[in-house]
């Protein structure tokens, strides 16, 4: 979670609950007296929610889980958000939509095919339910520097530097719209400074699947031993199923900012392992 005051320099608190960083307070939106900061002398203006259970395929073995991870967990920071009078930022997904016909807008029908995308819907409704001033933003695919490396492009690129020998098995048929995380935070910013509400769609304009990101990765590491064996989603037998054909559309925002730029795979690789 991030708790936001808007005054010029937009103080931030970012917050921790497993992962404990040098960067951020422990917070558990269940128990806030708990937490390692004190939410009521910061008084937020912004309250961003980011707690859901992410593990798409435990989601869907553990669907009770699931609930009280994504849908209680946002019940509870709402309830932070009414008692401060904070506008209220939430992050969802692609995954909300069935994949058979993405890139998605932000009015396309929604159905959720995954115990995951159900509760991620779930909590936006709530959210559009109980306050008025919020953001919804729609996300797929994240990457980009993380101290976990646990995004797909780091996770790559870590196994390729490491120089191990390794055969990845990747779904040739799972589509979508990867975007750089520093590229959230930039477009949210812009959002919450000009006090917009409503759902947004924040991806690039890059529209991969899983083997043609990986291969774009792999393709700075040249004397990698990484393999990649393309397979259907149907033969690596995930326990949830995925929209095949998803992704984000960004036209909404792109009319809004136009001077704003989503940055892309390349960009970010160069940048960041580019010689
Ligand atoms: N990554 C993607 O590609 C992607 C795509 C679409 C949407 N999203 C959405 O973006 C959000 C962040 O996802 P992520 O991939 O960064 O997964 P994540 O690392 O699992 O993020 C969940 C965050 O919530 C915190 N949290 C969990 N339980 C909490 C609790 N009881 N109280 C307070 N904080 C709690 C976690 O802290 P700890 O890590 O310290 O436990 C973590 O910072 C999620 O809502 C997800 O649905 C992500």
């Amino acid at each position: 979670m991030q708790c936001m005051r808007k005054d010029p320099a937009m103080d931030v608190i970012g917050s921790h609950y497993s992962f404990a960083t040098i960067d951020t307070e422990y917070f558990n939106v269940f128990n806030p007296a708990g937490s390692t900061f004190d939410l009521a002398a910061f008084d937020p203006d912004v309250i961003l929610h980011t707690g859901a259970l992410t593990h798409v395929d435990r989601c869907e073995t553990h669907p009770e889980e699931s609930f009280h991870h994504t849908v209680e967990s946002t019940q509870a920071a709402l309830a932070l958000a009414e008692k401060f009078h904070s506008k209220f930022v939430y992050i969802s997904t692609d995954y909300i939509f069935d994949g058979r016909s993405g890139p998605y807008s932000e009015t396309d029908p929604i159905n959720p095919i995954s115990i995951y995308g159900k509760h991620k819907w779930q909590a936006e409704e709530i959210i559009r339910n109980t306050i008025d001033d919020h953001l919804i933003l729609r996300i797929t695919n994240v990457y980009g520097d993380e101290v976990r490396g646990k995004n797909f492009v780091a996770f790559v690129a870590g196994i390729a530097q490491s120089g191990e020998e390794r055969t990845l098995r990747l779904p040739v048929d799972q589509y979508a719209t990867p975007i750089n995380a520093s590229d959230v935070g930039k477009f949210a910013c812009s959002l919450i400074k000009d006090n917009k509400r409503g759902t947004y769609n924040l991806a690039s304009d890059e529209y991969l699947n899983r083997v043609e990101l990986a291969k774009k990765v792999l393709g700075y590491f040249p004397a990698s031993k990484v393999e990649i064996e393309a397979v259907s989603t149907w033969e690596l037998g995930q326990a949830a199923p995925r929209p095949l054909m998803g992704g984000l559309k960004t036209d909404k925002i792109k009319n809004e900012y136009p001077k704003l730029k989503f940055t892309t795979v390349d960009d970010y690789m160069e940048k960041r392992y580019g010689i």
